[in-house]
């Protein structure tokens, strides 16, 4: 599926994601900046929060509890947030758009 990448400063990153991968790995994998994943994909660093776009949020779904949790650590926390790293790109993520926080550029 084709993930669309923000940075924070609006820089646009449209990149082909392998389905299966989170959106996390699409990023990292792809050189994409922003996202740091420092544990890798585990729910436990949240260096991937990612905001979806309003238009995305009922397609990738809810948090997960170990996400939510690890949420309360991240900084500018807003409805939208998510790790990436547990959102998984299925073809009806075709068009994804999540933008980065300002804490990870
Ligand atoms: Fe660490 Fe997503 S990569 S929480």
């Amino acid at each position: 599926a084709t993930i669309v990448y923000v940075e924070h400063d609006g820089t646009r990153h449209e990149q082909q994601v392998t389905d299966g991968w989170s959106v996390m790995e699409g990023a990292v994998k792809n050189g994409v900046p922003g996202i740091d994943a420092d544990c890798g994909g585990a729910a436990a660093c949240a260096t991937c929060h990612v905001y979806v776009d309003p238009d995305w949020l009922a397609a990738t779904g809810e948090r997960t509890d170990q996400e939510a949790e690890m949420l309360n650590f991240a900084e500018n926390v807003e409805s939208n947030s998510r790790l990436s790293c547990q959102i998984e790109v299925t073809p009806a993520l075709d068009g994804l758009v999540v933008t980065m926080p300002e804490s990870q550029h």
